[in-house]
C-alpha cells in the first residue's frame, strides 16, 4: 500500500479491502480515499470508498447471518471472542504502530488503548455466558411468566477516529456476545486500526457475514445504517451534533439506539482536597490523548482559596509535557487529528483571550509540520467564553474560581452535556452530596481516569443514550420477549 508501512507490521495486517459477506473486496466503483498521518502530513494509505450499495450488501449479509450466529450456544460465541482477544494481545506492537501511524497518539497511549481494546472482547467473551432470562411470580395459579433475551438483530456501529480501536470492540464484541450481526463504519480518518482489528475477528473464526466493514463515505453509509429497517439497533459514538441527525433517521423504524456524544466535563477541586493528587488527576483527565477524549475535562473549577497554589503546581507539570511525533520517546502530547480540529482550538484560545481570561502558559499551534498545539492554560476563565460551553477536543486548560460547593455544582451543571465528571474532596458527606448532584453519567471522585470495562460508560442529556461496557452494555443488543405459558395445572 505505502512506504510509511512500518517494517514490524505485518502485511496481512495491512489491509486495504473491506470484509462484507466473509469477503475481502474493493469498492464497486475501485475509488479509494486516502489516510493521513496528522504528525506528518504525509499519505499513510489508501482504503475503499465505499456508500450505500457496499452498505447495503453487508447489511443483506449480516441478515442472513443472523439466524445460524444466534442458535450458537453461548459457549460456542464466547470461545470465538476469547480466541479474538489472544490475536489482539498477540498482536499487540503492531497494532499500536497502526494506532500511531493514522491517529498520530504516542505510541505508549497506542499501547494502552489496544489493551483497553482487547479488554472489552474479554470481558464480552465471558459474558456472552451470562444473559439470563427471568421467572416473574405469576398473577395466576395455573400461568407461568417468562421472560426472555434474545440478539436484538442486526446491529450497525459508528467508531469515531479518537479511539480506533477501543471502540470498535466496545461495540462490536458485546453485539457479538449477545448473538448479534454487525457492520461496523469506523471514522475516515483511522480506517487502518479497523480493518486489522476486523481481520482478527475473521482469523479467530467469526462466520462470513457475523462481522462486516464497510470504509468510505460517512454520510451516505451513516444513512443507510440509520434508515435501512433491516437495521435493528445503531450504536454511535461521536459528535452531539451528527447524533441528532441519526437519531432523526433512526426514527423512521423506531430503531433502537446507544449514542455516545459530546462532553463538557467539569473538574471541581475543593477546598478540602489533596492538592498534589488533584494535579496528577487533572493531568489525566486533561492532557490523555492531547485532550481528545469525550470524558476529557473541559473546565476546571478551582477554590478561591487554593487556586493560586493548584495553579502554580499544575502548571510546573504542564510545562514538562514533551509535544511531538507519537514514534519518538518521551512524548506525552501528539497532534491534533486534522487542520479543522486545530482551528476550533484556536478560536476557543482568541475568544477567550479576548473577552478577559490570562494565559498562563502555551496558547498556539508549533511551527512543526502536522497538526500540533501546544499544552495552554488559560486562567480566568468565565462561563461567557466559548471553550466553558463546548468542548474544546484540545490540550487546553481553562481554570476558574469558586467560593461555594452550591456554586461549584452550579457551574458544572450549566451546559447541556452530561457525560463525565471529576472533583477531588477529603470530604464522605461531599462525596455523596455532589456525586449525586452532578449531572452526567460518570463521576470521578479524587480520580482523574473513568475508562474500564467492567464500568458502564455513557452520559446523560445531550451526551447520549444507553452504556457501553459493564454488565449493563450487553443489555443493549438484546430485546426482552415475555412469555406467558397458562393451562398449568396445579
Ligand atoms: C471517548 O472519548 O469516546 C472514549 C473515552 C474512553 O473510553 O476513555
Amino acid at each position: 500500500m505505502s512506504e510509511l508501512k512500518k517494517p514490524g507490521i505485518p502485511d496481512e495486517l495491512w489491509i486495504n479491502k473491506c470484509l462484507i459477506n466473509g469477503r475481502w473486496v474493493q469498492a464497486k466503483n475501485d475509488k479509494l480515499f486516502t489516510v493521513i498521518n496528522p504528525s506528518t502530513g504525509e499519505e499513510v494509505g489508501k482504503v475503499p470508498m465505499m456508500g450505500k450499495a457496499e452498505t447495503r450488501e453487508a447489511i443483506d449479509a449480516a441478515q442472513v447471518a443472523l439466524g445460524p450466529w444466534g442458535k450458537k450456544t453461548a459457549k460456542e460465541r464466547s470461545d470465538i471472542l476469547s480466541r479474538w482477544f489472544d490475536l489482539i494481545l498477540q498482536n499487540l506492537e503492531p497494532l499500536a504502530e497502526i494506532l500511531t501511524l493514522e491517529q498520530g497518539k504516542p505510541l505508549s497511549e497506542s499501547r494502552g488503548e489496544i489493551i483497553y481494546a482487547a479488554s472489552f472482547v474479554d470481558f464480552y467473551s465471558a459474558e456472552a455466558r451470562r444473559i439470563y432470562g427471568e421467572t416473574i411470580p405469576s398473577h395466576r395459579t395455573d400461568t407461568r411468566i417468562l421472560v426472555l433475551k434474545q440478539p436484538i438483530g442486526v446491529v450497525g456501529c459508528i467508531t469515531p477516529w479518537n479511539f480506533p480501536a477501543a471502540m470498535i470492540t466496545r461495540k462490536a464484541a458485546p453485539a457479538i456476545a449477545a448473538g448479534c450481526t454487525v457492520i461496523l463504519k469506523p471514522a475516515e480518518q483511522t480506517p487502518l486500526s479497523a480493518l486489522a482489528i476486523v481481520s482478527l475477528a475473521e482469523r479467530a473464526g467469526l462466520p462470513p457475514g457475523v462481522i462486516n466493514i464497510v470504509t468510505g463515505d460517512p454520510v451516505e453509509i451513516g444513512a443507510e445504517l440509520a434508515l435501512n429497517p433491516i437495521v435493528r439497533k445503531l450504536s454511535f459514538t461521536g459528535s452531539t451534533e451528527v447524533g441528532k441527525l441519526l437519531a432523526a433517521q433512526c426514527a423512521s423504524s423506531i430503531k433502537k439506539m446507544t449514542l455516545e456524544l459530546g462532553g463538557n466535563a467539569a473538574f471541581i477541586v475543593f477546598e478540602d482536597a489533596d492538592i498534589e493528587a488533584a494535579v496528577d488527576g487533572a493531568m489525566l483527565a486533561k492532557y490523555r490523548h492531547s485532550g481528545q477524549t469525550c470524558v476529557c475535562t473541559n473546565r476546571f473549577l478551582i477554590h478561591d482559596s487554593i487556586y493560586a497554589d493548584f495553579t502554580a503546581r499544575f502548571l510546573d507539570r504542564v510545562r514538562c509535557l514533551r509535544v511531538g511525533n507519537g514514534f519518538e520517546a518521551g512524548i506525552n502530547i501528539g497532534p491534533l487529528i486534522n487542520e479543522q480540529a486545530v482551528k476550533k482550538v484556536e478560536a476557543h484560545v482568541k475568544d477567550a483571550l479576548g473577552k478577559g481570561a490570562s494565559l498562563l502558559a502555551g496558547g498556539k499551534r508549533l511551527e512543526a509540520k502536522g497538526t500540533f498545539f501546544e499544552p495552554t492554560v488559560l486562567g480566568n476563565v468565565t462561563p461567557a467564553m466559548q471553550m466553558a460551553q463546548e468542548e474544546t477536543f484540545g490540550p487546553v486548560s481553562a481554570l476558574s474560581r469558586f467560593e461555594t460547593e452550591e456554586e461549584a455544582i452550579s457551574l458544572a451543571n450549566d451546559t447541556p452535556y452530561g457525560l463525565a465528571g471529576y472533583f477531588y474532596t477529603r470530604d464522605l458527606a461531599r462525596s455523596f452530596r455532589v456525586a449525586e448532584a452532578l449531572e452526567c453519567g460518570m463521576v470521578g471522585i479524587n480520580t482523574g481516569f473513568l475508562s474500564v470495562e467492567t464500568a458502564p460508560f455513557g452520559g446523560i442529556k445531550q451526551s447520549g443514550i444507553g452504556r457501553e461496557g459493564s454488565h449493563h452494555g450487553i443489555e443493549e443488543f438484546v430485546e426482552l420477549k415475555y412469555v406467558c405459558i397458562g393451562g398449568i395445572n396445579q
